[in-house]
C-alpha cells in the first residue's frame, strides 16, 4: 500500500556511497562526543533545571534527571543501531522511510519540526533571558516577553509581554550566519565546548561549598508543602499530582528531557564521519553519558545553594546566575557564566537550525515538501530559502510564545521521534534480519520497549494544553500529507 511504501535499504546505502565523494570525511569519535555536547548543554541545563525544581521535583530534580538519562539511554541505543546501519544524513526521518514507509516517516519529520524548530525558538528565548540578566535588567520586561507572560513589578504595576526582540536579533543574526555557509567547523564547536564544560564544572566546584544541606530535606517536595509565590503575585500550589512527590519527579523528568535534546544531532554527521560504524555509536552515547553526569552533579549544586521554591518566583530569569548572585556573592562569577552561557545558548541554535534545515532538505528532496526547501543559493550552496521561511516560522514562537510551552512541545516531538526509532529497530529486525549491523541494540526487544515505555510516560506527565497543541499540530501534518506530500512523493509510482 502506497502509505507503506519504503525507501529500498540498498538505494539508501548507495546514496551514503555517493556522498562519500563530496563530503569529506574528518570527524573522529573525540570530534563527534564534542559535537553532541555542543549540541546537548544548553537552556536544558541552566534554565529548565530550575523550572523542573522549582514547580515540580524540588530537590529530587537529580532523579527527574536520571529518569529522563534512561529513556535517552534506550532511544540512543536504538539511535545508534540504525546511525551504524544507515550512516547518512536526516536522521530519524532517513530512518523510518526505509523501515516502516512513507506516512509514518512523514510523522517523524513533522514531529522533528517541533524538537528542532521550536526547540531553537525555546533556547532563543532563553538567551534573551540571560542577555537582559547580563545587561542588569535594562531591557523593559514589554519587549523581552510574549504576551502570555506578565510580572508584579516593586511598585505593584503589572507589566505585560508585547514582544520577545532579543530573541528574534539572535535567530535573525544565526539565520543569516547559516545563509551565508558559515558553519561551526568541529575547532569552533570544541572551544564552545570547552567554555560550556568549564563553567559547568566551575559552578559544581564552587558551588559545592555553598550547599545548604538543609535545602535537600524533604528531597522529594511533600504533598502538603506550602504554595509558593509567583512573578505575578499568585500563589502556585503544590497540591496536584505531578507538582509533588513522584509525580513531580516524572513531570520534572518531562521537562528536564530537553536538556539532553541533541544527541541525536549527532547522527546527522554520519557522512562526515571517518568510521561512522563504530565512531557514530561512541558519539551518540559518549556525549550522553557525559552530560548526564554533569547533570546530575550540577542540579544537585543548583538545589543545595538556593531553595527550590526560590526558583518559582525569580529562578526563571537566569537561574544560574541568580543563584550564584543572591547566595554565592560572586558577581564576577555571574558574570562569566552568563557570557560563557549566552556563547553555549548560540551553538545550539545554531546545530537546531541546522538539523531542521536538514531534515526538510532531505524531505523536500524526496517530494514530500515543496522544492521550495531544497532550492539552494546560487553562491552559498545553502538552502537559503528554507532559512528564511525557518526564520519566520521560529521567530514566530520566540516572539510570542513562553519559553515553557515552546520547551514542552519540543520535547513532545523529540520523544515522539524517540518512541518511533525504537519500534523502527524491532521492525527492522523482522523485516530485515540478515542486514549487517556494525552496532546492535542490546536485548531487543526489551531495551526498545522500556524505551518507549519511559518516553510515552514523560509524554503523558505533559498531558494538558501543551498535549493538546502537539495534537494539532500533529494533525495538520497529515493533512498536509494526504493534500499534498502523498500525492508529489518521488516514489509516487
Ligand atoms: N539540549 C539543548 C538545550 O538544552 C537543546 O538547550
Amino acid at each position: 500500500m502506497s502509505l507503506f511504501r519504503k525507501k529500498s535499504m540498498a538505494s539508501l546505502l548507495a546514496a551514503a556511497e555517493d556522498s562519500e565523494k563530496g563530503l569529506k570525511r574528518t570527524l573522529g569519535a573525540g570530534s563527534l562526543i564534542a559535537l553532541g555536547i555542543g549540541a546537548i548543554i544548553g537552556a536544558g541545563l541552566f534554565v529548565r533545571t530550575a523550572a523542573a525544581a522549582g514547580g515540580h521535583a524540588g530537590s529530587a530534580v537529580t532523579l527527574s534527571f536520571i529518569v529522563a538519562a534512561i529513556g535517552c539511554a534506550f532511544a540512543g541505543l536504538c539511535y545508534a543501531e540504525f546511525a551504524s546501519i544507515i550512516p547518512i544524513a536526516g536522521s530519524a526521518y532517513t530512518y523510518a522511510y526505509a523501515t516502516m514507509g512513507e506516512l509514518v516517516a512523514w510523522i517523524i519529520g513533522w514531529a522533528l519540526i517541533l524538537e528542532y524548530a521550536l526547540g531553537a525558538a525555546t533556547v532563543s528565548i532563553a538567551w534573551s533571558e540571560f542577555l537582559n540578566k547580563l545587561l542588569g535588567g535594562r531591557i523593559p520586561f514589554e519587549w523581552c516577553h510574549s504576551p502570555f507572560e506578565s510580572i508584579l513589578d516593586v511598585n505593584n504595576v503589572t507589566h505585560t509581554g508585547i514582544i520577545n526582540l532579543p530573541a528574534l536579533f539572535i535567530l535573525l543574526v544565526l539565520s543569516l550566519l547559516l545563509i551565508k555557509g558559515t558553519q561551526e567547523s568541529a575547532t569552533v564547536n570544541a572551544v564552545i565546548v570547552f567554555i560550556k564544560v568549564a563553567i559547568v564544572l566551575v559552578f559544581i566546584a564552587v558551588g559545592w561549598n555553598f550547599i545548604n544541606p538543609a535545602n535537600h530535606h524533604p528531597y522529594l517536595i511533600p504533598a502538603d508543602a506550602k504554595p509558593a509565590l509567583q512573578p505575578d503575585g499568585t500563589q502556585y500550589s503544590y497540591a496536584p499530582f505531578f507538582n509533588h512527590g513522584w509525580g513531580g519527579v516524572l513531570k520534572g523528568a518531562a521537562i528536564v528531557f530537553f536538556a539532553f535534546i541533541g544527541f541525536d544531532a549527532v547522527s546527522t554527521a554520519a557522512q562526515e564521519a571517518k568510521n561512522p560504524k563504530k565512531d557514530m555509536p561512541v558519539g551518540i552515547l559518549g556525549s550522553l553519558v557525559i552530560c548526564t553526569l554533569l547533570y546530575i552533579l550540577f542540579s544537585w549544586v543548583l538545589t543545595g545553594v538556593a531553595p527550590y521554591t526560590d526558583f518559582v518566583k525569580s529562578g526563571k530569569e537566569a537561574s544560574v546566575a541568580y543563584a550564584i548572585d543572591t547566595y554565592m556573592h560572586y558577581k564576577w562569577l555571574a558574570t562569566l557564566v552568563t557570557v560563557a552561557i549566552l556563547a553555549g545558548f548560540s551553538s545550539v541554535i545554531l546545530v537546531m537550525l541546522m538539523g531542521q534545515s536538514r531534515v526538510f532538505y532531505t524531505m523536500s528532496s524526496d517530494g514530500l515538501l515543496p522544492k521550495v526547501f531544497s532550492d539552494l543559493h546560487p553562491k552559498f550552496r545553502t538552502p537559503y530559502k528554507s532559512n528564511i521561511i525557518l526564520f519566520i516560522f521560529v521567530g514566530l514562537f520566540a516572539a510570542f510564545v513562553p519559553g515553557s510551552v515552546a520547551g514542552d512541545l519540543t520535547s513532545i516531538g523529540t520523544l515522539l521521534a524517540f518512541v518511533l526509532v525504537c519500534v523502527g529497530v524491532v521492525v527492522l529486525r523482522r523485516t530485515d534480519p540478515l542486514l549487517p549491523r556494525p552496532f546492535k541494540t542490546p536485548l531487543v526487544p526489551l531495551v526498545p520497549i522500556l524505551g518507549m515505555i519511559v518516553c510515552l510516560a514523560m509524554i503523558i506527565s505533559l498531558w494538558g494544553t501543551t498535549l493538546l497543541s502537539a495534537f494539532i499540530w500533529m494533525l495538520i501534518g497529515l493533512l498536509i500529507y494526504f493534500g499534498y506530500s502523498k500525492n508529489n512523493s518521488k516514489l509516487k509510482s
